[in-house]
């Protein structure tokens, strides 16, 4: 009918395939609607697309509307706006290796995967993590971040935060609740504020290695229930400050955890292992 026409007419017309006039796209439509841009390699009915190493410096023309996996890593991507928004069928997304200051304004949130390290991010915002309901991985390593502002109860589904080679000088507050692995090695940590570990009871791996710790606070890490493995080497330990220390120690050796790099030990590893 009429309506169904306009729809797929102005669907179709979305599409930069310039070369087509409107009546070869509608003969054509189930063709137009498999489409892979020329300078990527696609699979999977050209719903997975790889689009790394092509010196980009835009979005490249011809994406499908429904990929499901996009590959747009090792390019000079500087701004890609809510240019991704439309991909709502999105699961994962590397942007790894561009130039990006920020993430995507807008982002499809059917994304499982998004893949941000080696970028120049430098903070992230409200609106860069709400609504991310399906997110599961989230990897920032190795870019510029000194804040992230979480809200509560927001992505819940996320299981894997890597935050490691960043700025960081305080651990974020009100990380999301489910997450079972999080890196934050690598930065300029020196504190942890009280509290902020204490609804996180699946996780399992904590890397805090190669920061600027000298102390915590009492019982920091007491309702982590589930940690496995907890990195604290490289860190400048305040040794001689007993009381600090000799807590941290207390904890290590009682912990079910095993604690790799041992605070001022002379054994790499303490804890349960
Ligand atoms: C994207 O491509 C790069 C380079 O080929 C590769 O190293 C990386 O693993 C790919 N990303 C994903 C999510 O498969
Ligand atoms: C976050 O939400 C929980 C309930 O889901 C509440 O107990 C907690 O106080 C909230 N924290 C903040 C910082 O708002
Ligand atoms: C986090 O990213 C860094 C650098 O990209 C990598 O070396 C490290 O293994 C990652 N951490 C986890 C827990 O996957």
């Amino acid at each position: 009918g009429r309506e169904s026409t306009k729809h797929y007419y102005r669907k179709t017309v979305s599409f930069p395939v310039q070369n087509l006039s409107t009546k070869t796209v509608m003969l054509l439509g189930g063709w137009v609607l498999s489409v892979c841009p020329s300078v990527c390699s696609c699979s999977g009915g050209h719903r997975d697309v790889d689009c790394s190493f092509k010196s980009l410096t835009k979005l490249p023309h011809g994406l499908q509307h429904n990929i499901r996996f996009l590959n747009l890593s090792f390019n000079s991507l500087k701004d890609l706006g809510g240019q991704l928004s439309r991909y709502d069928h999105l699961r994962t997304l590397d942007l790894s290796y561009n130039h990006l200051e920020s993430l995507p304004s807008v982002l499809p949130r059917s994304l499982w995967d998004i893949k941000a390290a080696w970028n120049r991010l430098r903070s992230l915002d409200k609106k860069d993590t709400a609504y991310h309901w399906n997110l599961k991985l989230l990897d920032l390593s190795h870019n510029a971040l000194d804040r992230i502002v979480f809200i509560n109860n927001t992505l819940l589904s996320v299981t894997s935060l890597n935050l490691s080679h960043n700025r960081f000088w305080t651990v974020p507050t009100n990380m999301p609740h489910n997450l079972e692995i999080i890196d934050l090695s690598f930065n300029y940590l020196v504190q942890i504020l009280p509290g902020s570990l204490d609804r996180l009871p699946k996780l399992v791996k904590l890397y805090l290695h190669a920061n600027h710790f000298s102390v915590l606070p009492e019982g920091i890490f007491d309702k982590l229930r589930a940690l496995k493995t907890i990195t604290l080497g490289d860190n400048p330990w305040a040794c001689e400050e007993e009381d600090s220390i000799t807590r941290i120690l207390r904890w290590a050796e009682q912990t079910p955890a095993t604690v790799l790099g041992c605070p001022c030990y002379t054994t790499p590893v303490c804890g349960q292992s």
